[in-house]
């Protein structure tokens, strides 16, 4: 057997807190991003890039203090091709074990008509913001924004530029979703056999997934001498998303026999941060979707069920252990005690206190008595549910009144800081009338910008999840919530997002002099 050398090692990139963030509504709270890149980091992702220091001061903050918690984990952060930006980058980086910059510009005739550059000018410009680069850190990453389009003649001439203004590592983007395997393979080695100092940077594959070829052309790349890979949980992102880090690594540990590359992710990581990524961007992930999606390890026809139990070999290429999902499909029911919710939790990658766990076993046991039985979803949803116990707001009763005349009205007692306030009101179905009688009790300002319903659990006693976001002054908050019936998780999601902008409220308000 043959041991992996470094040239066989694929460094796994992860942007899901920059280019996945950037997908319109994902936006993320600062702990929810804090969570996300600790989970990155012990997963075994090798560059985390957090952020856009200088979009806002949020990102700044989300990148600085993800820089300073950081353990093995390379942080980096994006600039555009400005010294402003890329000195704000490494301020929010500089404090990480392993911090890298990464400037961009957009290099295809389309993008050089933004900044309004001529070739010349926009080569200058990336010696000059490299350099800069460089001298502020020792490990610095370039992007030809728009790569896949831009002249070969001319991609090969800035990438040369920028490796000797001293970037580490070139990332060439497919930022539109227009390439296809071969082509981007082509890329690849042409840039490596045609650059001079080619072989002293790493390549990195940067794709989106417009035409669905997001994975393919990642690995093609590869193949072709890329030894980074940019992907993102779930394959969020702009538009139609980027690659999906999951699918990459399992494709490298499935198919190694034809794809002989290492990388450093534990892919039994894989579920729990898929999970938590679709909760706090509120994006659900499709049920058939590569790896990570709901039906991909379930076998529903009879034929292949048979086939799974004579040999799970017959219809699974991957075992479900190695993505992390629990291998007992043992439903619990109400008959289950705490010993085995507890085993059950720990095997979703919950590490519960005894408190927690005391609080958890009472809502499950609630459920339980509603619901035939309760799948892992519905406890994943539940810890969503769980962490709603010290907020201001809290739903304590609702009853609508609904059907086919209008309007139709929401009876609904909210208690704020303790005190039970009740009002009835009306509106263009249950959930309005319901969102209504919570903007009576707790009058703002917020504006709703989603509104989402995502079934956890299959049949008609199924928990709904909804995911509602909200705006106020710039400020985006994000609710959600589960419950067997949608009214009910709608009013939670309703008031989670409203304890979240409270508390962010407090947070932006101005210090007192
Ligand atoms: O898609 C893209 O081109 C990007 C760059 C900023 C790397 O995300
Ligand atoms: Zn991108």
């Amino acid at each position: 057997m043959t041991m992996p050398t470094e040239q066989d090692r694929v460094l796994i990139f992860d942007t899901t807190l920059r280019d996945g963030e950037q997908s319109p509504g994902a936006t993320m709270t600062h702990e929810e991003k804090l969570e996300i890149a600790e989970l990155l980091d012990d997963m075994g992702v090798d560059i985390i890039e957090a952020g856009f220091p200088i979009a806002s001061e949020g990102d700044f903050a989300a990148v600085s203090e993800i820089a300073m918690r950081s353990k093995e984990a390379v942080i980096c952060g994006l600039a555009r091709a400005n010294v402003k930006d890329i000195d704000r980058c490494w301020e929010a980086v500089k404090r990480a074990g392993k911090p890298r910059i990464h400037t961009f510009i957009g290099t295809s005739p389309l993008h050089r008509q933004i900044p309004n550059l001529s070739m010349d000018q926009m080569a200058d410009l990336i010696h000059d913001t490299v350099t800069h680069a460089r001298n502020l850190c020792d490990n610095v990453q370039w992007s030809p924004m728009d790569a896949t389009r831009t002249e070969h003649d001319y991609l090969c001439r800035v990438v040369e530029i920028a490796i000797k203004a001293g970037a580490t590592t070139i990332n060439i983007p497919d930022t539109v979703g227009y390439t296809a395997p071969r082509e981007s393979a082509d890329l690849i080695r042409m840039l490596i056999e045609r650059v001079p100092g080619a072989d002293e940077v790493v390549f990195a594959t940067h794709c989106h997934n417009d035409l669905g070829m997001a994975t393919a052309n990642a690995l093609a790349a590869v193949e072709a001498g890329a030894r980074q890979v940019e992907s993102t949980i779930n394959g969020l992102g702009e538009r139609a998303g980027n690659t999906a880090l999951e699918e990459v690594v399992m494709a490298l540990k499935v198919r190694n026999d034809i794809m002989p590359y290492q990388t450093g992710v534990d892919t039994s990581k894989i579920m729990n941060i898929s999970r938590r990524v679709a909760q706090v961007s509120g994006f659900p992930v499709q049920f058939n979707k590569a790896i990570v999606g709901k039906n991909a390890f379930a076998h529903e026809s009879g034929i292949h069920q048979d086939g799974m139990l004579k040999n799970p070999q017959n219809f699974e290429i991957m075992r479900p252990e190695d993505v992390g999902l629990a291998a007992s499909s043992l439903p619990l029911g109400k008959h289950s005690g705490r010993a085995a919710l507890k085993a059950k939790m720990t095997a979703l990658g919950y590490d519960l206190a005894d408190n927690q766990l005391a609080d958890i076993f009472v809502r499950f046991k609630e459920l339980a008595d509603r619901k035939k039985e309760v799948f892992d979803e519905d406890l994943i949803a539940l810890m969503g549910a769980a962490s709603e116990a010290h907020d201001r707001l809290k739903v304590k009763f609702l009853r609508v009144i609904c059907g086919t005349e209008a309007p139709q009205s929401a009876d609904l007692t909210l208690t704020i800081d303790g005190v039970d306030q009740q009002v009835t009101a009306t509106g263009d179905g249950p959930v309005d009338a319901t969102f209504n009688a919570v903007k009576v009790l707790f009058p703002h300002t917020a504006r709703l910008n989603l509104y989402q319903v995502h079934a956890v659990t299959g049949g008609t006693d199924a928990q709904a999840t909804v995911t509602v976001r909200m705006e106020e002054d710039g400020k985006i908050v994000t609710g959600q919530s589960s419950d067997t019936d949608t009214v009910v998780a709608s009013a939670k999601a309703y008031v989670n997002a409203l304890n979240n902008l409270i508390v962010r409220r407090e947070k932006t308000k101005p210090e007192a002099i």
